[in-house]
């Protein structure tokens, strides 16, 4: 077997995710606020195009980096809506985030560089920068209130630094990061000649900040390579298309790779994916979800008024998270998460599968039922109280 393989950790979550089957086998109900993904179904415009697409012929092989049309469409949103000054040599289409990842870590890392990660962190940027033969080196945000640790990144880098990964707005934090923070992080890549691989997936879903594209804050963009995704802003997590922005350059090295690795991403998808990108119906129902996103946000600040988890609770300011810190009770926060399945049938996600060990939290949810949430946090608000 690859060696590398072995250095990927197991997932506590898929631990957690067997444990809620086994409960419910039994008959018994669980909360589940562990899921990382839409609870609303893809828009319909989205789902008849690609009926259409596919009635008409649009099953076969296509182009490894994406389709003509699709590029165009996603240099121009990148272009208007971002404000990164793209064409379509710009763009790479990819299955999903996850794939983009793959494809730029294994193209721009060797063996012995090494790659600043933030915690808390989304944990397949750790295993793909170890399935690139390169070291993570980890920075905690927690006692910066996960804003980010500029101080603590520029004493990390070191000759072998190759790259740093960000995400904002942040899973699990919630965070959005500032643009004049971005912009210093871009002085201190350039200083020191390493790349910013910048995951905007939750680009849709901003609350009480406006979300602000790293390679949009400078003209000389090379080393940015941004990461997005139609998963959560559309819903569409199941249909595995995302995609890359970066220079001419880096696209035709990712798309050789892309080449060896998928051969193309689904025609028919790549057509939804337009009129997820360019349709009003797809606009306004990603508006809705939004809203509604907001409007559970808004119950969970206010039904927690008076609490502990008032002081504990991470207010979001994008994406569907709320990361609560539990270090009053646990020192461990798979062991916390474990007891709150097993003794309240209530699912969490524990802070260390986003590598944050030293400052217990756990992640809840709240794309899922504002009943459930309300449930779950009543559950909380008793344990701690
Ligand atoms: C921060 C972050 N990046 C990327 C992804 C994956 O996106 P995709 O579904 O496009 O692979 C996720 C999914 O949970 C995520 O939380």
């Amino acid at each position: 077997m690859n060696p590398k393989l072995a250095t990927l950790s197991g997932s506590i979550n898929v631990e957690l995710s067997n444990r809620v089957r086994e409960i419910e086998a039994n008959g018994e109900k669980v909360l589940k606020l562990q899921t990382g993904e839409p609870d609303f179904e893809t828009p319909k415009a989205i789902i008849e195009s690609a009926h259409q697409a596919m009635m008409s012929g649009s099953t076969h092989y296509c182009a490894s980096s994406g389709v003509s049309e699709l590029k165009e469409v996603i240099a121009k949103k990148l272009t208007s809506q971002n404000k990164i000054a793209s064409f379509k040599e710009n763009v790479l289409v990819s299955h999903g985030a996850v794939h983009a990842f793959y494809l730029v870590s294994q193209s721009i890392l060797a063996e012995k560089d090494e790659v600043i990660i933030i915690s808390p962190y989304w944990m397949p940027y750790k295993s793909c920068v170890e399935l690139a033969g390169a070291t993570p080196v980890v920075i905690d945000s927690s006692s910066h209130h996960f804003a980010l640790p500029l101080d603590e990144i520029e004493q990390a880098i070191t000759s072998k630094t190759k790259a740093i990964i960000i995400n904002s707005p942040n899973n699990p934090s919630g965070v959005i990061y500032d643009k004049e923070a971005l912009t210093q992080l871009i002085e201190i890549s350039k200083k020191h000649g390493i790349y910013i691989i910048s995951d905007e997936v939750y680009e849709d879903i901003c609350f009480s900040k406006e979300h602000h594209s790293v390679a949009a804050l400078t003209d000389d963009n090379e080393r940015i390579v941004s990461i997005f995704s139609l998963s959560k802003g559309y819903a569409m997590t199941g249909w595995r298309i995302g995609y890359i922005h970066a220079s001419t350059e880096l696209i035709s090295t990712f798309n050789k790779l892309a080449q060896y690795t998928v051969t193309s991403i689904c025609h028919f998808t790549q057509i939804a994916a337009i009129t997820a990108l360019t349709s009003s119906e797809a606009a306004n129902e990603k508006q809705a979800m939004k809203n509604e996103y907001s409007h559970r946000r808004g119950s969970i600040l206010a039904h927690i008024k008076g609490t502990w988890l008032e002081e504990k609770l991470v207010v979001p300011q994008g994406a569907f998270y709320c990361l609560i810190d539990v270090s009053s009770f646990t020192g461990d926060s798979a062991e916390f998460a474990r007891k709150l399945l097993s003794e309240y049938k209530v699912c969490f996600t524990p802070g260390e599968a986003f590598g944050l060990i030293d400052t217990p939290h756990i992640r809840m949810t709240f794309a899922t039922d504002l009943n459930t949430i309300v449930k779950a946090l009543d559950i909380l608000i008793t344990v701690g109280g």
